[in-house]
């Protein structure tokens, strides 16, 4: 059996243990601004909705089933004119960091978009996440701006730094069709 992580597009009855990497996240670090972990069903929904929407969400096993990490795409705003342009996340599970599990699930997720017409996506990143700052820059991301002092956690302000890169063909053609 391979030692590989196994990365497959994630389904609902996967959510109460997406919810659970989630949450030692949520609690512990400052890469999510949500103060209060979202249960299982809260994840489902969120799921239903991504999916809904035809965006990818994956999640990475090993080869005993372990669920080691998830990653997933959103659209960047609902408004029409932004349809090519996606927001993505990746959280890992708080025993397997820096393992190259983020870097696997991050290009895989960039391909899933890229095969839907995506152009451009958009890392909003806590700027207290060296590891996902690293990861980002790793798969071609630069960043574009940086937000001051608009989170609070853990009794600090914290910054967003924007993040973004772009896929396929980026904005040198137009998209097969015009948003609307
Ligand atoms: C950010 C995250 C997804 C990265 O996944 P990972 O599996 O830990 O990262 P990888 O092992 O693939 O490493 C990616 C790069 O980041 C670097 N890196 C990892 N941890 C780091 C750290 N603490 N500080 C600085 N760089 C770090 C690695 O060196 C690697 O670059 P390299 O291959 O050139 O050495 C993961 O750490 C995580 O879930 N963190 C908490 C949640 C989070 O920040 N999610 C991102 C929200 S968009």
């Amino acid at each position: 059996m391979s030692d590989e992580p196994r990365i497959e597009p994630a389904t609902g009855a996967e959510a109460a243990e997406i919810a659970e990497i989630y949450a030692h996240h949520v609690i512990h670090g400052t890469a999510t601004f949500e103060i209060e972990p979202p249960d299982a069903a809260e994840i489902a929904a969120r799921m239903e909705r991504l999916h809904a929407a035809g965006m990818p969400w994956l999640v990475a096993r090993d080869a005993a089933g372990v669920l080691l990490g998830y990653a997933y795409a959103g659209r960047y705003h609902t408004r029409a004119a932004y349809r090519d342009t996606v927001e993505n996340s990746v959280y890992i599970r708080h025993d397997k960091l820096g393992q190259g599990l983020g870097t696997r699930l991050l290009g895989a997720l960039l391909e899933e978009c890229e095969a839907r017409g995506v152009r451009q996506v958009i890392a909003g990143i806590a700027a207290t996440e060296p590891s996902s700052v690293a990861l980002h820059a790793k798969a071609g991301f630069v960043e574009v701006g940086r937000l001051r002092s608009v989170g609070r956690k853990h009794g600090k302000w914290i910054d967003v730094l924007y993040m973004q890169r772009a896929l396929g063909d980026g904005d040198t053609s137009p998209p097969a069709e015009e948003p609307g």
